[in-house]
């Protein structure tokens, strides 16, 4: 390859290209780059900011939509809101009674489950939760989750990927308190943007393949090929990966130093600077990008370096075709285009030194652990959890109520996962590979597990039980999840 950029020009080509109508393998990357390309010729797509809803009482409208994803034909897609691709953005504050109208206008079935959020089985919008067509499901909970960036996204058994493949999701931004006087970047869509990040894969018409794993076509927000303005100050982008198995390894185009400032479940203590984030399937990060040294009319971009990922991260796959292939696999790409504006009125400017205090459970607290393995019935089979694909109705874990727990899952696997627990926020206090990196020291509620690896975390099980409604713990990566590497417990 020669430089990033014009490595990055091919890319962008490939990616509105219609896949019929050409040979994909590794010689279309040298063809393309040895054709003549100026940027002109490269349609960059403004990003798309969701629409905001908030308040205490919300309605989403789960149906089918059309995008302008790529020129040519419309691309028909699954949205809340009929927003197109994804669905709005809900402002919650922490402390507020909750309710909301979620109706079903797909002709299939779905769920709408709040990731992340600590909030009764019943409301939890797992499988269990099912909404039929043209129903209307009216959960209520309290918001008792710390400021920070949650979703929502159907959780329909075996159905998941296809309805997340095909654009159905939404943030989830909550407010508390201890964030709302901290000097952070909160103007949403200025100095405050959310990313949903997940390629997906087009046919010759311009339609979402709805089980493809790795798609060639990466969607920031819906847009292929993503650029936005952003003030020369500091930025806050909200993170998260909405991929069905690929991991990305994001970084700054320039190699800069940027910093997290919360994790899936809130604010992290201070600052962490790092300069690569591992991603899975699920996980959201906040993280600081310095602008303030940027001259007004410079690029830079998001960029997921997944080229050299070991084999077991989720797209590290070399093949380009094929069920595990893709134009993306183990390759660098960008997530989004940056081009610095004049810096707002209200810029921020300087980092801050602290951001929120935490009481993690402690290993003194721990009433029970269990240990939870990953693993299958021999080549070729799904994933499974303990060797028990998912079933309804059996509860494969009992927990009781007020417990603080620590479950150690195993991955003897050849593959790597992204584990995920309805309910609680946790605490990760050990990784078999090597010491925890400083930025998962926070709340959090997806993690990387990888190949021969073990995770321990901890995490109390309060405030909510049920003999009936159970909530699940999986794989987030959707088709392992889909194929039955998901379990489900009953706090009692
Ligand atoms: Cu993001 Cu069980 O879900
Ligand atoms: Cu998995």
């Amino acid at each position: 390859m020669s430089t990033p950029s014009k490595h990055q020009s091919g890319m962008d080509r490939r990616k509105f290209l219609k896949a019929g109508s050409l040979t994909l393998g590794a010689a279309l990357v040298p063809n393309l780059l040895d054709t003549p390309t100026s940027d002109a010729a490269i349609p960059s797509n403004a990003l798309y900011i969701p629409p905001v809803l908030s308040g205490k009482n919300f309605n989403l409208k789960l149906q089918k939509s059309t995008k302008q994803i790529a020129s040519g034909a419309l691309t028909k897609t699954y949205s809340y809101n009929g927003v197109g691709f994804w669905g709005p953005t809900l402002f919650m504050k922490k402390g507020d009674d909750i309710s909301l109208n979620v109706t079903n206008n797909l002709s299939e079935q779905t769920t709408t489950h709040w990731h992340g959020i600590h909030l009764p089985a019943e409301m939890d919008g797992g499988p269990m939760q099912v909404i039929e067509v043209g129903k209307t499901w009216k959960p209520k909970f309290k918001m008792m989750n710390n400021a920070a960036t949650y979703w929502y996204h159907p959780h329909m058994h075996k159905t998941t990927q296809k309805q997340l493949a095909l654009g159905a999701g939404g943030f989830i931004i909550v407010q508390d308190s201890v964030e709302a006087v901290l000097a952070l970047p909160r103007t949403y869509g200025v100095d405050d943007i959310p990313l949903a990040l997940g390629s997906r894969s087009l046919s010759a018409t311009n339609q979402i393949s709805p089980t493809t794993i790795y798609g060639d076509t990466l969607l920031t927000n819906g847009v292929a090929n993503a650029q936005v303005s952003l003030p020369a100050q500091f930025v806050r982008l909200r993170l998260l990966n909405i991929e069905s198995e690929r991991v990305f390894n994001i970084g700054l185009s320039d190699g800069r130093t940027f910093h997290v400032i919360a994790t899936d479940g809130g604010l992290v203590q201070k600052p962490i600077p790092v300069k690569r984030l591992i991603m899975v399937p699920g996980e959201r990060y906040e993280i600081l990008v310095d602008l303030t040294g940027n001259a007004v009319g410079s690029t830079l971009s998001l960029r997921a370096f997944n080229k050299g990922l070991a084999f077991g991260y989720g797209g590290a796959e070399p093949a380009t075709s094929g069920e595990f292939g893709s134009l993306l696999n183990n390759t660098e790409f960008d997530l989004l285009k940056i081009q610095v504006i004049k810096a707002t009125s209200s810029a921020i400017t300087k980092l801050p030194t602290t951001l929120a205090a935490s009481t993690f459970p402690t290993k003194a607290e721990v009433t029970n652990s269990r240990t939870i393995a990953i693993n299958d019935q021999g080549a070729g089979t799904p994933f499974t959890f303990d060797s028990k694909s998912y079933d309804m109705s059996v509860i494969n874990q009992r927990v009781k109520l007020g417990a603080t727990e620590a479950w150690t899952i195993t991955n003897d696997q050849i593959f790597g996962h992204a584990f995920h627990i309805h309910d609680v926020q946790f605490k990760i206090i050990s990784r078999s590979s090597g010491p925890i990196p400083a930025h998962e020291n926070g709340w959090k509620d997806t993690f990387s597990i990888q190949r021969n690896e073990r995770v321990t975390f901890l995490a109390k099980f309060a405030d909510f039980s049920s003999s009936t409604w159970a909530y699940m713990y999986h794989c987030h990566m959707a088709n392992h999840e889909d194929g039955g590497l998901m379990g489900q417990f009953l706090v009692v």
